[in-house]
């Protein structure tokens, strides 16, 4: 993009601001901000004079759930079909790397956390772990396709490279980097962290398709007749990734979308419960989730909205490419954003003094017909990493990997 071709895209959202010190720059950071502003989606800032507020929501009611003795049940044919459908190479793996890890404070991408006691443990070397045993099981490798951002590509794919992918057949690794979207005061003005760069953070997890769309990646789904993704996250290093029994389950009640779901360790656990909205599939954030809500009893008794998302979907590729020109609602959400000051220094504030603008995958789920609610056991499946200490933590998650025999 050329200087005045910038100028009139910044004019038209009213931030021509971002080019004040143009003149000022070397030649590559003149480059690379207008390569910015390029890929740079401003229209979401006309969004900030709503401010960080709860989005509408329909009418709430209880979505029913494949409850482990029912899976039990019929755990031999899921996994048949579901072994089968991996043999044909129909599934693909997508893991959400792009995300900041703020709240774990490294500076390096989360994959590369060391969780080990008496060796090195990285996060990124359980996923791949647990995804080396379906491998090892069906005999045959399974695509990957690793989502990252601007802010960790390059540490993520040296250290995976470095590592050697933990033992996982290179040619069947992807990466691909999310969209940017730009951060702003309250009042919309897209922040400087310098000169010639414009605050921006990643998108959201909820840009994840959309992003393999424009990033190509689409083309070896199809190429390799894929037919169904699993999208998880890197930060639950217990989670079973292309779960033969989950897939099959999913493929064979012919679902758009599988959900795998923990049931709630307590009523107000922080995790998003399934529901109904307007009689379609959806989730109910738990900040959300109202008191009535919370104590509602479905007809055996039971809490009505008891199964927690844990981020482990199977989407079927055909509906997802349905959606992915609609419009997803946008998470507008209060953060600590680096800026230049007056006098041209960037300043890392203490508290929050802007607006980020996000995408998030469970408003994907609301778009979609049909979700099978999977659960999985607990104890099993769910260890996610968010803090360094206390609850969701490396802490917690080393006891649960210790509990499943994890050696650390
Ligand atoms: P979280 O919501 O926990 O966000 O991401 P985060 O950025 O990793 O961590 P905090 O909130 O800053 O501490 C859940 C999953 O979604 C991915 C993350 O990498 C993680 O796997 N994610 C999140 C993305 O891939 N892109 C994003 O823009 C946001």
């Amino acid at each position: 993009m050329k200087y005045e071709e910038a100028l009139k895209k910044v004019s038209e959202y009213g931030q021509e601001h971002v080019l004040e010190y143009f003149q000022s720059l070397s030649e590559n950071e003149k480059k690379a901000l207008l390569q910015q502003i390029e890929q740079t989606d401003f229209s979401v800032l006309a969004k900030a004079c709503e401010g960080e507020k709860e989005l509408m929501r329909g009418v709430i009611t209880p979505i029913p759930a494949m409850k482990l003795s029912e899976i039990a049940e019929k755990k031999d044919s899921f996994t048949e079909y579901g072994t089968q459908m991996l043999r044909e190479g129909r599934v693909g793996a997508v893991l959400l790397a792009g995300g900041m890890g703020t709240r774990l404070g490294s500076d390096n991408p989360k994959g590369m956390y060391n969780i080990g006691l008496t060796k090195e443990v990285y996060i990124f070397e359980r996923l791949i772990r647990n995804l080396l045993d379906v491998v090892e099981q069906i005999g045959k490798h399974i695509h990957l396709f690793v989502m990252t951002s601007e802010k960790n590509h390059e540490k993520t794919v040296s250290f995976l490279k470095e590592k050697k992918f933990f033992g996982y057949d290179e040619n069947y690794v992807t990466f691909f980097m999310q969209d940017m979207a730009p951060a702003s005061d309250y009042n919309g003005k897209v922040y400087m962290e310098t000169k010639g760069l414009m605050s921006a953070s990643p998108n959201g997890n909820g840009g994840w398709f959309s992003s393999m769309k424009r990033a190509g990646v689409l083309d070896i789904v199809h190429k390799a007749g894929i037919e169904y993704l699993n999208i998880f996250a890197v930060d639950n290093v217990l989670q079973r990734i292309a779960d033969p029994c989950f897939i099959g389950a999913t493929a064979l009640k012919n679902c758009a979308v599988g959900a795998k779901v923990i049931k709630k360790a307590a009523p107000d656990e922080k995790v998003g419960v399934m529901c109904l909205e307007d009689g379609r599939p959806s989730i109910v954030e738990y900040y959300e989730l109202t008191k009535e809500l919370m104590e509602a009893k479905d007809a055996n008794g039971e809490p009505a909205y008891n199964y927690g998302v844990i981020l482990n979907y199977l989407f079927r590729v055909k509906d997802l490419e349905e959606i992915v020109s609609k419009e997803m609602p946008l998470h507008i959400v209060e953060k600590k954003i680096p800026y230049l000051n007056e006098a041209g220094e960037t300043v890392k504030p203490e508290a929050p003094n802007g607006y980020k603008y996000e995408s998030l995958v469970l408003d994907m789920i609301h778009m979609l017909d049909s979700c099978l609610v999977f659960e999985v056991v607990r104890e099993k499946e769910f260890a996610p990493i968010k803090n360094p200490t206390g609850v969701d933590s490396v802490e917690s998650a080393r006891a649960l990997l210790q509990l499943n025999g994890v050696e650390l």
